[in-house]
């Protein structure tokens, strides 16, 4: 009989949702997605054109050291190449980071709602989740974090900005925070929007602290959000040499495919494609609150690229969207069932995307 390890009976993969094409098919309609936090203008010229000079090398592995990457990286960011891990997504960085520190029945602490990849790797690895309420506003309570860091935690996670909330935490507390961690504790920083938030004054620059190695700090960055590369599946960690070289010792030997690798150093060249993915994702959620408000409808400020808004039943309304050809995410599994969570697209999208809404909300 197939014996499986108990933590995975009650485990339930992560929901992608329906390609598009296939909702389109189904019920014979157009459809627009607005639901995966994806860069709405798509990837810069620079890197499609990098992807096209680099298709006729997939015969050969990549570098598995991402050389070029890595020395370009380090350059732009200002950190030494030792203090950078490359992963497929940031999302196997949160698996590496996991794997290498934690045994079964280790504590992490997360805040929930939070991004629910924490949940999942925690529930797969039999860890004890200690998972800590947002605040009344939506907001990571880093004091409450701290509370509930015990003998037994060896990892903190804090989504800055946090999915599916976009709110942040901000320089006095998380100043205050990190001084509350002990020595055991590892803190991991999930900075997969960081391009979206970074100019506020408020945002913390955490990575001189994560470099020097005084606290045992991770920052985690990806390419999948303002750089428009999702599909590619290419983040990055930054951290002290000490944890980057453990992470090394777990880390697939080819786990960043050479596509990615290429289509990544022509995206770094691309600020202007970054600056221009920023400003449209502002005025995107200024003309979301805008008709929030003038429809009455509550939503939680963002800094992010997406926001969440109050719908009432957020499902029934999720459904009724897709019904007119809209994907956005329905929030029940993030326990916030009054709630779906929208990205800004582009002007077009944004506007059918309300237009469905008023048609729906007037319906249930
Ligand atoms: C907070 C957060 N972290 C990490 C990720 C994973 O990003 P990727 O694996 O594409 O780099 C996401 C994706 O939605 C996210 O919202």
């Amino acid at each position: 009989m197939l014996k499986v390890r108990p933590e995975l009976e009650d485990l339930v993969p992560y929901d992608p949702g329906k390609p598009i094409e296939e909702l389109e098919r189904e019920r014979g309609i157009k459809a627009i997605k607005l639901a995966s936090n994806e860069n709405p203008i798509g990837p810069s010229p620079k890197a499609v054109e990098a992807i096209k000079r680099a298709a006729f090398k997939v015969n050969r592995y990549p570098d598995g050291a991402c050389y070029y990457l890595r020395k370009k990286l380090a350059n732009f960011l200002g950190v030494g190449e030792k203090n950078l891990i490359f992963g497929n997504g940031s999302n196997e960085i949160i698996e590496i980071l996991m794997r290498t520190f934690l045994e079964p029945k280790d504590e992490v602490v997360y805040a929930w709602p939070a991004f629910v990849v924490y949940k999942l790797i925690s529930k797969a690895m039999g860890l004890k989740a200690i998972e800590v309420p947002l605040t009344e506003d939506l907001r990571h309570d880093l004091d409450a974090m701290a509370d509930a860091i015990t003998e037994r935690t060896k990892m903190v996670f804090v989504a800055n900005p946090n999915n599916p909330t976009g709110t942040i935490v901000k320089k006095d507390e998380v100043e205050r925070f990190l001084s509350k961690i002990p020595d055991h504790v590892i803190v991991v920083f999930d900075e997969a929007y960081y391009e979206f938030a970074c100019k506020d004054p408020d945002f913390p620059d955490l990575k001189e602290i994560a470099v020097k190695g005084e606290k045992n700090l991770i920052l985690m960055r990806t390419f999948s959000k303002a750089y428009g590369l999702a599909g590619l599946r290419i983040g990055y960690g930054i951290s002290n040499e000490t944890i980057i070289d453990y992470m090394n010792r777990v880390r697939q030997p080819f786990n960043v495919n050479l596509l990615a690798q290429e289509a990544a150093l022509a995206a770094l060249d691309d600020q202007e494609h970054v600056k221009k993915t920023v400003e449209l994702t502002k005025k995107g959620l200024s003309y979301f609150y805008r008709c929030f408000e003038e429809m009455g409808l509550e939503y939680v400020p963002s800094y992010a690229n997406f926001v969440l808004v109050k719908a009432g039943k957020g499902r029934e309304v999720f459904e009724k969207l897709l019904d007119r050809g809209v994907i956005v995410r329905a929030m029940d599994g993030y326990s916030l069932p009054e709630y779906i969570r929208v990205n800004v697209g582009l002007s077009e999208e944004n506007e059918k995307f309300i237009s469905a809404l008023k048609q729906v909300l007037s319906e249930v």
